[in-house]
């Protein structure tokens, strides 16, 4: 054993940088939970979200299941009833709990998952460390999807969370001191002209599945909008009578209007005649310049039509992203683009339970592109394609225009 002044100097090791990747992303989990009571860890305050303890018991399962079980042979899993109660959506994978019934699972309690979590921590980082070089690559390949798919899972715990302290009329912070994130002042639209554009991943670089195949697209023209929409022009809106005007809907996106009853983004409220908003800090007033959260696609698409303007598809917003002239594309708000979520030209899934991660979720939703404030650092990129149903609103999602006046003066 070298001593320790000379183990820094050595250089790691390619096994070291991914146990210390794993340790990193199980550790942001555990930093995410760690303001939380118990209590705060058990409720589940509407079928699409899932209780923070679940989400740490679920990423454990994860690894547990598709690499530790696959891998070590004799491995003993920490409870065989855990695969029944963590998994997600893996139909593979076995027999689940019924998803909106998550937060009726007070037992294991909070510290078993945690002992679940240590016990896997442990058996992961002794595989990295001791897997045969043969079978090294397969495992890196498996642990690279879990160490993605938790951060995913670090972004829903906070969005659920949110969720769940708005139903509590206390309106309790998560962090009493969080502070939205600064955007950037941006005005106007930028050109894009007509042109054969790539879109999808096409580095060496990680990516799920659904980011390829990497294919060209017609683009343009088109002007995109170099700012998000914000809650000044949300507000704009609604004075307007933007939440009353069926004619600005959708069939279905009016339908959720009555249904909903939504009248403001999420998560806002009426405060002696001033709106407020309930953020991860507690309630605060609306700030007029900051970007709009927490709204639907049928919102988003409804604003644009009131707005005389679009949504863009997602490609008009990766080729705008790449060449860098969106302002806060990243790290504020998840933009919904009016894009279905489809397969590229060519996707296959891959065989396995692992299979099921995208590719079955193809349809009736709508593509978010960019990232929001709650997503892990490192976790965005340019041809991330994130999706949900255009009901959704629970997600820091919002939007940016797309004008195509351009398109019509051209003769
Ligand atoms: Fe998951």
């Amino acid at each position: 054993m070298p001593p320790a002044a000379l183990k820094e100097a050595l250089p790691k090791s390619d096994r070291e940088r991914w146990i210390e990747a794993f340790c990193c992303v199980r550790a942001e989990t555990e930093r995410r939970a760690a303001p939380l009571s118990a209590e705060d860890q058990v409720i589940q305050s509407m079928p699409d979200a899932s209780p923070i303890k679940w989400h740490r018991a679920h990423t454990t399962w994860f690894f547990e299941t598709f690499l530790i079980q696959p891998n070590v042979p004799g491995y003993k899993v920490f409870d065989e009833r855990f695969a029944y109660l963590f998994n997600s959506y893996y139909v593979a994978a076995g027999p689940r709990h019924a998803r909106p019934k998550r937060g009726l699972i007070t037992r294991p309690s909070v510290s078993e998952v945690a002992d679940y979590r240590a016990h896997v921590d442990a058996a992961v980082e002794r595989l990295i460390a001791e897997a045969s070089a043969a079978a090294l690559p397969e495992i890196l390949r498996i642990l690279e999807i879990g160490l993605n798919h938790e951060e995913q899972h670090q972004e829903l715990m906070l969005t659920d969370l949110l969720h769940a302290f708005a139903q509590n009329p206390t309106l309790p912070a998560y962090d009493a001191n969080w502070q939205a994130p600064k955007s950037t002042a941006a005005e106007g639209f930028v050109d894009l002209p007509e042109g054969i554009h790539t879109i999808g991943h096409q580095t060496d670089g990680y990516c799920f599945d659904n980011e390829g195949p990497s294919h060209r697209v017609l683009v343009g023209p088109v002007r995109i909008a170099r700012a998000l929409v914000t809650n000044s022009e949300w507000l704009a809106f609604m004075n307007d009578g933007g939440y009353a005007n069926p004619a600005l809907w959708l069939s279905d996106g009016w339908a959720a209007v009555q249904t909903e009853g939504w009248q403001a983004p999420g998560h806002w409220q009426d405060c002696d005649g001033e709106w407020c908003q309930f953020t991860l800090g507690g309630l605060k007033p609306v700030d007029p310049a900051a970007p709009v959260t927490h709204i639907g696609y049928y919102e988003a698409d409804a604003f644009a039509r009131w707005a005389g303007r679009h949504l863009p598809t997602e490609a008009e917003w990766e080729v705008s992203a790449r060449q860098g002239v969106l302002s806060d594309a990243f790290g504020i708000v998840w933009q919904w683009t009016r894009s279905s979520y489809s397969p590229y030209p060519g996707f296959v899934a891959c065989d396995g339970a692992l299979g099921e991660y995208n590719g079955k979720f193809m349809i009736n939703q709508m593509v978010l592109r960019g990232s929001s404030l709650a997503t892990p650092d490192g976790h965005a990129r340019v041809t991330y394609r994130n999706f949900f149903y255009p009901g959704a609103r629970w997600q820091f999602s919002g939007l940016r225009l797309a004008d195509y006046a351009e398109r019509f003066s051209l003769t």
